[in-house]
């Protein structure tokens, strides 16, 4: 039995036919009377119909003119930018022990559509166990001898040459070799913060980086990504006029959840702002060389000109995440991040650092990364084509230019939260979209990784997702 009650049956029944266009977009809907005589239900019943349709977004009540359908978002077109909640004060994370990937996850998961990585089929597998068996060849004491804590010089030197193909001059001394990106963002910010202090995050940004900034007592203001056009500068300009703000922790460069690039003039304009108001910009760039078009968008380090910037990276998501070899640039804070890295991990582990200097001087990164972008970009485009073909009407999914996540906006009577667990009864994994902000926002996004290579089997995934959710729409 329906447990909804009359006015929402109605509601339900009239969105449905907006989202599918059967009613359109500037139309002028029945008076209340009207509406009340054609479904049978009071008038009173017939406001809060009306009123159900306004909170989705569908109706908007023009003064002395009635209720009219408003034009609904593009296909494809994430249309959400801000959240209606954006705090203006600084916030602590609240309950940062949500913000965990639920450990269910990798257990129930047979179809990891949640995980931002690359499934193992499109990494070198076989090439880096080669490159370890070398360096142990070679090298029989790597293992038992600390690397120095600054990292092995090759790969720094290999690490500062990369970014001077984009035009970054980076001094190979001041490349600090760390586990992964999320330990060189960790050191950053206990270098530059202290407990109490506010730090800038997008929403919606990686649940790992509120999680980092929880651990420090760090308080957060948000500022909106938009997964077509990425930072909403003018916003993050108007939070640093309004208080005073340590740093900022940015994914420009395909930002996971959101799939968003934040083009070049909106990087120089983040880093003029935070250079004028003296704040230090912690950039999480690990997904960029994850271009579909091969050109490596540039870093925010790019355009700083004042030093601002701490660029941090790893070859988790190009090569593997199980090595945990990562960077920051440290630039004029190095000498402070190795005194840090001294206590977090003492130095990182040697072997996975020696074996990626000596896969890189055997093969290179292009040839594997024209590869890995290929398969990412298709499996990206087919994931798209699906969710737009078996999800229900109203359903938007962004367009990203690379990286490893796609973000779709559920219709608004849609919770992300039980699609998910839906999804994952059925063995498919997916992340809500709560997981990616202060507060819980995005309820009704889901992120999806494109990193499993398309099949029969992620199509019946997608497609399974799908009638789950136009199930529950109805
Ligand atoms: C934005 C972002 N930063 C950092 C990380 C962690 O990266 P690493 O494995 O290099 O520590 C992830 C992993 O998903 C991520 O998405």
């Amino acid at each position: 039995m329906s447990t909804q009650t009359l006015y929402e049956r109605v509601a339900t029944h009239l969105g449905e036919q907006i989202r599918r266009g059967v009613l359109r977009a500037g139309e002028r809907m029945p008076s209340l009377r009207q509406l009340g005589r054609d479904q049978g239900v009071s008038v009173s019943t017939a406001v809060e119909v009306y009123a159900q349709l306004e909170r989705q977004g569908l109706l908007e009540a023009r003064p002395r003119s009635g209720y009219f359908i408003r034009a609904m978002p593009a296909p494809g077109a994430v249309g959400a930018r801000a959240p209606a909640r954006l705090a203006r004060t600084p916030q602590p994370v609240r309950q940062p022990e949500l913000l965990c990937v639920p450990e269910e996850l990798t257990r129930k998961a047979r179809m990891a559509l949640h995980s931002a990585t690359p499934a193992p089929a499109l990494l070198p597998g076989a090439a880096l166990h080669s490159a370890l068996q070398r360096v142990m060849r070679r090298d029989p004491d790597a293992a038992v001898r600390y690397a120095a804590a600054e990292g092995v010089a090759d790969l720094r030197l290999r690490i500062a040459e990369r970014y001077a193909r984009v035009g970054v001059d980076v001094d190979p001394e001041e490349v600090v070799i760390t586990a992964g990106a999320m330990e060189a963002i960790s050191l950053a910010l206990r270098v530059v913060t202290s407990p109490g202090d506010v730090v800038l995050l997008e929403t919606p940004t990686y649940h790992g980086l509120l999680q980092a900034v929880a651990a420090l007592g760090l308080r957060v203001l948000e500022v909106p990504t938009d997964a077509e056009s990425g930072i909403d500068v003018a916003c993050l300009e108007k939070q640093l006029a309004r208080q005073p703000v340590r740093a900022a922790i940015l994914v420009p460069n395909f930002n996971n959840p959101a799939g968003s690039l934040t083009g070049d003039a909106g990087k120089r304009a983040i880093v003029a702002a935070c250079t004028a108001h003296g704040v230090t910009l912690i950039e999480d760039d690990l997904y960029a060389e994850l271009a579909f078009s091969g050109e490596r968008p540039p870093p925010l380090r790019r355009f700083d000109t004042r030093g601002q910037v701490i660029t941090c990276g790893s070859y988790s998501k190009m090569l593997a995440p199980g090595l945990r070899v990562g960077w920051a640039l440290g630039g004029r804070w190095t000498q402070q991040l190795l005194h840090a890295k001294g206590f977090s991990t003492v130095a990182t582990a040697t072997l996975p650092q020696l074996a990626i200097a000596d896969y890189l001087a055997r093969h290179g990164l292009d040839p594997h990364l024209r590869r890995l972008r290929r398969a990412l970009a298709d499996n990206a485009q087919r994931s798209r084509d699906a969710i737009l073909r078996h999800w229900p009407a109203g359903t938007c999914v962004g367009d990203p230019g690379g990286g490893l996540s796609l973000w779709v906006q559920l219709p608004q009577e849609l919770d992300a939260r039980s699609l998910y667990e839906a999804g994952l009864a059925r063995g498919i994994g997916s992340l809500p979209g709560d997981l990616f902000s202060l507060r819980g926002d995005h309820r009704h996004h889901l992120r999806l990784s494109f990193g499993v290579p398309w099949s029969d089997a992620v199509d019946d995934a997608l497609r399974t997702l799908g009638k789950l959710a136009s199930t529950a729409a109805r």
